[in-house]
């Protein structure tokens, strides 16, 4: 009979012996967010990587934020649990295809959303997360020409509260576009008092419907400290955990989701994020791969426009 492993126990044991830090991204499961020394959203998580005094990073969340904290710490060395989690907003954005859009618009800077490849970065001016993105972009002057890639719902979001006009690369979350206005505005019917919060990578029917917009730690703050006691979450629905552990006496719904016009209830699961398990994670420490290695000069050319947002947001 095989032996159970004591995933807790072990990644204990691995991460000291080995000085590495664990990092995840709050649309993880639930026992993956539990061992985490730091969860957190794309900024925070990309700040703690760059800080770090850990040998080795063990990235709980998509390829391109351990391709972020490779690119912010190059000396050490990055794992993460599944090589496969990917992102659809990142696959919108394929290096050629916006190379040449982006020579089509020479008089235009380009602001990519960190959901893209560290090849789309090196095209990229400054990066943003959800959390900074209109701080960055008002960090420019109005008149100032942007193609904004590759969030089209962000994108348009920041051109709606800035009053810009950016162009907008057409990227979409998979996970983002399927929540309902109408199916929120429905459950609302049910429970009056709950307040919506939505992450901005949802659509304009959506943020409509929203008390707050904000990144996922954004919207974690925002239910703890108000008043209201229910609330209706449009963001993937990993985030539950965390706000039902931090305020226990109140009351969260994953905002439903329809595909092809038909409700849909896995639909608030990302099924990049969701491919890592405790027994990858393990595995990943104990044999240090999947790694991320990304060429010499691409770690320097994505680094410029990750630093300027760190400049930026600081
Ligand atoms: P934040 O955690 O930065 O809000 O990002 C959400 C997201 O979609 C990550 O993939
Ligand atoms: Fe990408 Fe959306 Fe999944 Fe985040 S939730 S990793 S944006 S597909």
């Amino acid at each position: 009979v095989a032996e159970k492993i004591d995933y807790v126990a072990e990644i204990a044991r691995l991460k000291k012996e080995k000085n590495a830090v664990i990092l995840v991204h709050y649309y993880q499961i639930a026992e993956i967010q539990d061992i985490a020394d730091y969860i957190g959203d794309s900024l925070g998580l990309s700040q703690q990587a760059a800080k770090t005094d850990a040998d080795m990073i063990v990235f709980a969340g998509v390829r391109f934020m351990a391709e972020t904290a490779k690119i912010l710490s190059p000396n050490k060395k990055v794992v993460l649990p599944d090589f496969n989690a990917g992102c659809s907003l990142e696959e919108s954005a394929p290096y050629e295809e916006f190379k040449a859009f982006k020579a089509q618009h020479p008089d235009h800077i380009v602001i990519s959303y960190v959901n893209c490849s560290a090849e789309l970065k090196t095209l990229t001016d400054v990066v943003c997360t959800s959390s900074n993105a209109v701080k960055i972009v008002e960090s420019f002057p109005k008149d100032q020409k942007i193609i904004f890639a590759p969030d089209k719902n962000l994108g348009g979001y920041i051109n709606r509260v800035t009053g810009r006009n950016m162009l907008l690369w057409d990227g979409a979350c998979m996970v983002h576009e399927t929540f309902s206005g109408k199916m929120i505005t429905d459950l609302k019917a049910k429970h009056p008092t709950a307040e919506v919060v939505a992450h901005p990578e949802s659509e304009e029917s959506v943020l409509k419907l929203a008390d707050y917009i904000g990144s996922t730690t954004g919207l974690l703050k925002y239910v703890i400290n108000s008043p209201q006691k229910e609330f209706i979450v449009a963001t993937e629905s990993g985030i539950l955990h965390q706000m039902r552990k931090s305020a226990p006496d109140k009351k969260f719904y994953v905002a439903p989701t329809s595909k092809n016009g038909h409700a849909c209830k896995a639909c608030s699961d990302c099924p990049h994020m969701k491919l890592n398990t405790m027994e990858k994670l393990y595995l990943c420490l104990r044999d240090e791969t999947p790694e991320i290695n990304l060429p010499a000069q691409m770690l320097v050319d994505a680094r410029k426009p990750i630093e300027r947002m760190l400049e930026l947001s600081a």
